[in-house]
């Protein structure tokens, strides 16, 4: 394809006025805008069912940016630039002649196409054949692909198997947000830039390490979609198991896709299958009760708009995991998971081991051990938990456990944390793929999952209720309790 601007792309985004669109994908679109990294000849073509007159798409785009941008991010300049770069296009996805207006549209420009398919899973194959009837899918074109890819190991192999007959797997952006999170990213700077740490990730000096991700919302209105996914597919899947990748990963040799994603399928590869035979002792699943979020009286999952009597669906997952591999033998990985939690927290505790002998036993016996806290949002920051002397000229000398704390906000003092589709974005348009989620990776995830998946179906066990507003059910706490740990509070 000939490019009459070499940086300059066509982001074609299926599903623009959809939920995702509207929260997310517009809003950081304009960030972009806003921050001058999209090319001024770069078009964005919204793409969607609605049949309704192309010059609207304006409208819509500023009400979206109206209800979605901070009044403070949102300057006249920058909107109205942003909207001019619009252009509508009313597709029936399964219609072939859709498709042609779609390539009219695009063929007024060589620009580098971008596909953001912002639908269900479901509709991927349709419109990648769509795309390909009329020769939209050839090299360099980049298709990203939103989450959730299958719902199980054989439904995910599906999905990357039809997409991957009109894309390579070096046109394909499979999205995780976490992975776009300065935090997130932050972890490979604290690993690989910090001798301190890096000669200390291991089991010779980790005694165990946590991976929490807690939301204070319910299923805000979702209640069907979850309701068939539940928190271990729709967060531990992907998300989770991405961070503790990135966590447990050996040194990448260089900062490139093959590298990080090599390594990172080789942690998913390494974790020790959980099934019937462990499963009582390795997870805890529950589902909220009513209860209280904040202040305010929430109702229980099951009473939920549009709930059905008895779901046994998951809203809280507590797992252990091992890596079985050199580095990581016998340190446990303790995730956790759940809606209705008291607080939003999403945070990764190394706990390092204790001293292995203490002479300050006679005003500390039990010597606690370092920590470090990084917290991935909201707050985002890195903590190093030591123990100092407290000052005095007291014979015996006092110790304490004191905080040395890195808090983004006022070490970066005016630089806005971009939000996670902002950077995705970005690197889709410069076609970086390191932020991006292998297939291999995806199916190595699910091969676990489904392993947890089928042990559950095993028991009669219902998920264990728990009070919104709390950390979930007890068994949560008797998780780590009968490893003589607990949850960093
Ligand atoms: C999504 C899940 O992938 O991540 C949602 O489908 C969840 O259920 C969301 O609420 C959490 O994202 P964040 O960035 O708010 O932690």
């Amino acid at each position: 394809m000939p490019n009459d601007c070499p940086n300059c792309c066509d982001m074609v985004l299926f599903g623009a006025l959809g939920d995702l669109s509207r929260r997310k994908l517009i809003p950081a679109l304009y960030q972009l805008e806003r921050a001058q990294l999209i090319e001024p000849q770069s078009r964005i073509i919204a793409v969607a069912r609605e049949d309704m007159p192309a010059a609207q798409i304006t409208e819509r785009v500023s009400d979206v940016l109206k209800q979605f941008v901070a009044e403070n991010e949102r300057d006249d300049d920058s909107m109205a630039r942003f909207c001019k770069r619009f252009q509508y296009v009313c597709m029936d996805f399964s219609d072939n002649a859709s498709y042609q207006s779609l390539q009219q549209c695009l063929e007024q420009k060589q620009h580098q196409r971008i596909f953001y398919l912002a639908t269900p899973p479901a509709l991927y194959a349709t419109i990648c054949k769509g795309l390909h009837d009329v020769g939209l899918t050839e090299e360099p074109t980049r298709v990203i692909l939103e989450k959730p890819i299958g719902h199980n190991l054989s439904s995910s192999k599906d999905i990357n198997e039809e997409v991957g007959r009109y894309f390579n797997e070096s046109q394909i952006y499979r999205i995780d947000h976490y992975l776009g999170k300065e935090t997130v990213l932050n972890l490979l700077a604290l690993r690989f830039a910090n001798s301190l740490f890096s000669n200390n990730w291991d089991h010779h000096a980790v005694d165990h390490i946590q991976i929490t991700a807690a939301e204070q919302v319910g299923v805000e209105g979702r209640w069907s979609y979850y309701d068939d996914a539940g928190q271990l597919r729709d967060m531990v899947q992907n998300h989770l198991l991405q961070v503790l990748s990135l966590i447990a990963m050996e040194p990448p040799s260089r900062l490139d896709a093959e590298s990080i994603r090599d390594e990172k399928l080789k942690v998913l590869k390494a974790l020790r299958p959980i099934n019937a035979s462990n499963s009582q002792q390795m997870t805890v699943r529950g589902q909220y009760a009513k209860g209280f979020s904040g202040e305010k009286k929430v109702p229980g999952y099951l009473e939920e708009e549009g709930a059905k009597e008895n779901s046994e669906t998951e809203t809280f997952v507590a797992l252990k995991a091992h890596i079985d591999n050199w580095r990581w033998s016998g340190v446990p990985f303790y995730l956790r998971t759940g809606k209705r939690m008291p607080e939003k927290r999403s945070e990764v505790v190394i706990t390092f081991k204790k001293q292995p002998h203490n002479i300050f036993h006679e005003t500390l016996p039990d010597l606690p051990p370092n920590k470090l806290v990084i917290r991935l949002q909201p707050d985002e920051g890195v903590e190093v938990e030591m123990i100092n002397k407290i000052p005095g000229l007291g014979k015996q000398m006092q110790l304490k456990a004191t905080t040395l704390d890195l808090s983004f906000d006022e070490t970066f003092k005016k630089r806005r944390i971009a939000d996670a589709y902002e950077r995705l974005l970005l690197e889709v348009m410069h076609g970086n793929q390191y932020l991006f989620v292998h297939r291999q990776e995806v199916e190595q995830a699910w091969n676990w999952i489904d392993g947890i998946i089928a042990a559950w179906e095993t028991t009669d066990e219902s998920p264990k209720p728990y009070p919104a507003g709390s950390w979930g059910p007890v068994a949560s706490v008797s998780l780590l309790a009968q490893d003589g740990r607990e949850w960093d509070e």
